[in-house]
């Protein structure tokens, strides 16, 4: 079966990317488990070269607004898309055309795309809890009113409705999973206003001074990289009469405040020289990280069978293990 990433040089693109690749199969047309024998990465930028040493794998290269690129990359005989895509928070916020054009006019084409399809492709799109904003409970349930307060929130909603009415239509199987922030992504620090939170493990751990921009006891509702990978494939894989009319579904995104996951970068036995963790309070970080949910917590996810993790010890672990080793 065919495959599409788009995102697929990001961050969690690459790391669903190399799972599949791993697996080797996703549930097909058939509704049975089949091969992937064709696995594109659509991005702006290139995918890295351990996977397209694969055979399986090809890189797509261009811009997500240009349709007709779209469309004969999810042409007819594509099976199934993960849409990953996306100009995130601060830049959608920094820059409203391009957050709308790429958002969501980028996603209308991924999903015309797939309708053009022969068949009805499965499309799992990332939303993100950007969809609750202003108000928002410390705890964050299912049944929470979606309230963006961004423009990269009310991107990612529409791009839910779309899922779902699409799917509605029988154009295609769609699926849409609200994430909470994802920790810890590797590499180099984004613009992410969520970025300190990787920031603090990252840098601590590759012996690199952090400061962190918020108090000890802000608290950050999140999940691993390895959780959400696995989150996408039983997305994809889920029967969707199981999710019901409403094709999104939060996630759940356990509490840390950043004085706990402090203590545990400085608690890990390690014979790295590690970087020192201060707190420096940046007064504007603040009053938006206090605007977040604390919890993501989904009774639907978990009855569904989505896992979610539990801890930050294991998370940091996780990283260490695949990023580090
Ligand atoms: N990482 C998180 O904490 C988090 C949380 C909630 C939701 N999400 C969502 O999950 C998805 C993946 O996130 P990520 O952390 O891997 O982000 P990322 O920034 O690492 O990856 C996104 C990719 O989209 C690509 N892209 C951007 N504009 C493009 C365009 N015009 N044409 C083609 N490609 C383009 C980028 O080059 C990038 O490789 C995104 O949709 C994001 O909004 C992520």
């Amino acid at each position: 079966m065919k495959v599409v990433i788009t995102g697929g040089g990001g961050f969690i693109g690459r790391k669903l990317a190399e799972r599949i690749l791993a697996q080797g199969s996703l549930t097909g047309p058939s509704g049975q488990q089949e091969a992937v024998t064709e696995l594109v990465l659509f991005d702006a930028v290139a995918p890295p070269d351990e996977l397209l040493s694969d055979d399986r794998v090809s890189a797509a290269i261009g811009d997500i607004t240009d349709g007709d690129l779209v469309a004969s990359v999810i042409d007819a005989s594509t099976n199934s898309v993960f849409h990953l895509a996306a100009v995130v928070s601060a830049g959608a916020e920094a820059d409203f055309d391009l957050g709308y054009r790429v958002n969501l006019d980028g996603t209308r084409n991924v999903l015309e795309a797939a309708r053009a399809a022969t068949g009805t492709p499965r499309v799992v799109f990332a939303s993100s809890a950007a969809a609750y904003g202003g108000d928002v409970p410390e705890t964050v349930l299912d049944g929470t009113p979606i309230t963006p307060e961004t423009s990269y929130g009310a991107q990612k909603v529409i791009g839910e409705y779309l899922i779902t009415d699409y799917s509605r239509k029988g154009f295609i199987d769609g699926r849409a999973m609200r994430l909470p922030t994802i920790v810890v992504r590797p590499g180099k620090p984004n613009k992410a206003a969520s970025g300190f939170a990787s920031g603090i493990v990252r840098e601590p751990l590759n012996g690199v001074a952090m400061a962190c921009p918020v108090t000890p006891e802000s608290r950050m509702a999140i999940m691993s990289p390895r959780t959400v990978v696995d989150c996408f494939i039983h997305m994809h894989d889920l029967d969707a009469e199981k999710l019901g009319a409403s094709r999104a579904l939060l996630l759940s995104g356990f509490s840390v405040s950043m004085g706990d996951t402090a203590k545990a970068v400085r608690d890990i036995p390690s014979n790295r020289a590690k970087g020192e963790i201060t707190f420096d309070i940046d007064p504007a970080t603040q009053a938006i990280v206090d605007g977040w949910p604390k919890t993501t917590l989904s009774e639907r996810a978990a009855a569904l069978g989505f896992p979610s993790d539990d801890n930050i010890k294991d998370v940091i672990a996780a990283y260490i293990e695949d990023e580090l080793d």
